[in-house]
């Protein structure tokens, strides 16, 4: 979703819990100001004042309080503001927008390792994000034992999906994965393995390689 003759770009970070996206986000964003850009960093579900109201409904409470439908609607009623109130107009400023997760994760969580079915999935996606797909999408990848005991080491009260056990989490990695697959010139995936300096440095060089503009004086 370049906006136009402008600088920006659209950029998102996806994969498992605990993979260490914001960790790396906040990383890419000061290389980026650095190289001169204006940077908006946001999340999912989340990233404007009515989608993070919808945030505490999706991530608070027990593992089964919504139905598969109801969820992945509620996803996408957030993902409908965020773009609408904060991603858009940010493109449109020529921002760079990096958000921490967006609809790579309804497909992995909601469709593919949840009951919903990719059919369902890829019918909202049709309707709310059309053609306003990320110009990047940087899957971390990590082995699910590994990130969920990062995960739980943070702790608080939005642990509704991390509680969801091994076997669900499993899927979502191989979704993850499957989704980088069919989509190889939007997707990259950089292993999440090893400190969160050399994270930072594989992150850059995709980011360098796919987006060279974003480097460029
Ligand atoms: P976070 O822990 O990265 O902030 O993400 C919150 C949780 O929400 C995470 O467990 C993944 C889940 N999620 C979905 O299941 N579907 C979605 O579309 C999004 C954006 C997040």
């Amino acid at each position: 979703m370049r906006a136009g003759a402008s600088s920006g770009a659209f950029i998102s970070f996806e994969g498992g819990d605990g993979a260490g996206k914001s960790t790396q986000i906040k990383r890419l964003a000061e290389a980026l100001r650095t190289a001169g850009h204006d940077v908006v960093t946001t999340r999912e579900p989340g990233g404007s004042p009515g989608a993070e109201a919808i945030r505490k409904l999706l991530l608070e409470g027990s593992a089964d309080k919504w139905t598969p439908i109801t969820e992945a609607l509620l996803m996408y009623a957030a993902r409908a503001d965020h773009l609408e109130r904060t991603i858009a107009p940010a493109l449109q400023r020529g921002s760079v927008v990096i958000t921490d997760r967006f609809a790579d994760s309804t497909m992995a969580y909601q469709g593919l390792a949840g009951a919903l079915g990719k059919e369902t999935v890829a019918a909202l996606h049709k309707i709310v994000v059309r053609d306003r797909e990320p110009d990047l999408t940087i899957i971390l990848d990590l082995p699910v034992e590994e990130g969920l005991k990062r995960a739980g080491a943070v702790g608080g009260a939005e642990q509704r999906f991390e509680s969801k056990g091994a076997a669900y989490h499993e899927k979502v990695r191989q979704a993850f994965l499957e989704i980088a697959q069919r989509e190889p010139q939007r997707c990259a995936i950089v292993s999440a393995e090893g400190d969160s300096e050399t994270v930072a440095a594989r992150v850059r060089d995709v980011v360098q390689k796919r987006l060279p503009s974003l480097f460029k004086a």
